[in-house]
């Protein structure tokens, strides 16, 4: 995707920064989803991409840091492969395209490793999170179920380097910014009672598909906007409902995100009282945007938006007390139990594969209270990260009932004016930033996000 020696260059800094030793890297394979020859979409390791730009299945590669040796193992297609998925270049070739001069068969992967273990040499690995993965390394290190130890060095690499998006990551990621505001504004103009959940979700994938375009993540898109990854599609959109889409573009050919989120009325204005529990959000969006900087930490920023949403159900009689002491206890978790947001780039929880306390809190521990522990980042923003914003107001039935009964934080709710607004739904808008030397800007083009933009587009 880019040229030769920005790979090149990564794993210099890579090998520099680890220091040591052999850094294994397991590529995906296919995976199969109903039977063998019927699978899941294809998609490659994001930090094999990163370092090697190898969108092909059945590779694995190291870097032998003491010998200054790159090595990408894999076998070449057989006649089969050929004549029913097509030809691809040669694992030289494709090697070559990325500045790594070595290539062997699979099996000599082990026998490399073999030998690097027999003479007590350090095996660097990441965390696996597929099978596969697991499966590949207790064959390739002799290790036992349980027995796998990801190389922390080797993580804080990666992370500290993934971290900074570099100019043309950042343009990549822009384009796919660019689709994702397109697949909101469609929703936004098609979005009418009487539809089923699931024709807004093929009108807003379409677009994604029309643009070279895979989705990040599976869409969210319905009107019980209050169950926080909702994956169902099936209902009716009715007059008096609020739909939330929760959607994003990945760039077919080299994986890069956006990921956005907006809530729609199915008529064309909002209730006054969805007009109430929007506002809440817009407020801790706005405050949250408008403080992002390098040096502040993201905690104080979710902390921030936090507060403001107390205020605003203070305004409308459901909180109580300061809301400086309720954010402190938790209390307003029952309203907004998820964080403010994540890092994005070739996944959409950017490395949240490598473990969000490395990505997202630099190795400090998080939290464990409830809402609080949802955080995925927290640490202080550098110039070059690219991450998101989504606070969310969501009153959740089965959360309020359990809290009501067992009078949690009572002190700063009010149980009997909240039970009148227990069918209010949820709303969430969600944006991308890249944080400047300065300050921050926007990733994509702008979608409408208060009430008054909102109506205009219906
Ligand atoms: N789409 C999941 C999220 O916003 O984090
Ligand atoms: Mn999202
Ligand atoms: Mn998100």
């Amino acid at each position: 995707m880019f040229s030769k020696e920005t790979y090149v260059a990564r794993r210099r800094q890579l090998k520099e920064s680890v220091g040591s030793g052999i850094l294994l890297f397991l590529g995906n394979q296919e995976a199969p989803c109903n039977f063998a020859d019927n699978g899941y979409r294809f998609r490659q390791d994001s930090t094999f991409m990163y370092y090697f730009d190898q969108p092909y299945a059945g590779l694995n590669a190291i870097i032998d840091i003491d010998n200054d040796r790159e090595i990408i193992f894999g076998d070449e297609l057989t006649i089969d492969y050929i004549v029913w998925m097509g030809n691809q270049p040669t694992i030289h070739d494709k090697a070559a395209a990325v500045g790594v001069g070595e290539t062997m068969p699979m099996k000599a992967l082990k026998e490399y490793l073999d030998e690097a273990r027999s003479k007590r040499r350090a095996i660097h690995y990441l965390p696996p999170y597929r099978n596969r993965h697991y499966l590949d390394l207790l064959e390739l290190l002799d290790i036992k179920p349980g027995q796998a130890t990801p190389s922390v060095p080797f993580i804080k690499a990666v992370v500290e380097m993934r971290n900074h998006k570099t100019p043309e990551e950042i343009a990549l990621i822009e384009h796919a910014c660019d689709v994702t505001s397109d697949m909101h504004l469609e929703a936004m103009r098609v979005v009418r009672p009487g539809m089923k959940e699931y024709e807004v979700l093929a009108a807003v994938e379409a677009v994604a598909m029309a643009n070279n375009c895979y989705t990040s993540f599976p869409t969210i898109a319905t009107i019980n906007g209050q169950t926080l990854h909702n994956f169902i599609h099936s209902h009716t959109i009715k007059s008096g409902d609020m739909f939330l889409l929760d959607a994003g573009a990945e760039l077919a050919d080299c994986y890069y995100c956006g990921d956005m989120s907006s809530t729609i009325p199915a008529d064309k204005k909002f209730t006054d009282r969805q007009k109430a529990i929007y506002g809440i959000q817009v407020a801790a969006h706005k405050a949250s945007v408008n403080a992002l900087r390098p040096g502040i930490r993201f905690e104080e920023i979710y902390d921030l938006s936090a507060r403001t949403t107390v205020e605003g159900l203070k305004a409308l009689g459901l909180m109580k007390g300061d809301p400086h002491e309720a954010v402190a206890a938790g209390a307003h978790a029952l309203f907004y139990p998820t964080g403010l947001g994540h890092m994005m780039g070739l996944d959409d929880h950017d490395m949240e594969n490598l473990g969000e306390v490395w990505v997202g809190y630099n190795g400090q521990p998080k939290s464990t209270q409830f809402g609080r522990k949802s955080l995925r980042l927290a640490r202080e923003l550098e110039p070059g990260f690219v991450l998101t914003i989504e606070p969310g107001v969501y009153f959740i039935p089965e959360l309020i009932d359990l809290w009501a009964s067992q009078k949690i934080h009572s002190e700063f709710i009010n149980y009997d004016q909240v039970n009148k607004w227990r069918d209010a739904g949820g709303v969430r808008n969600e944006e991308n930033y890249l944080i400047t030397p300065d300050g921050y800007r926007r990733l994509g083009k702008r979608i409408p996000l208060t009430t008054d933009e909102v109506e205009a587009m219906r």
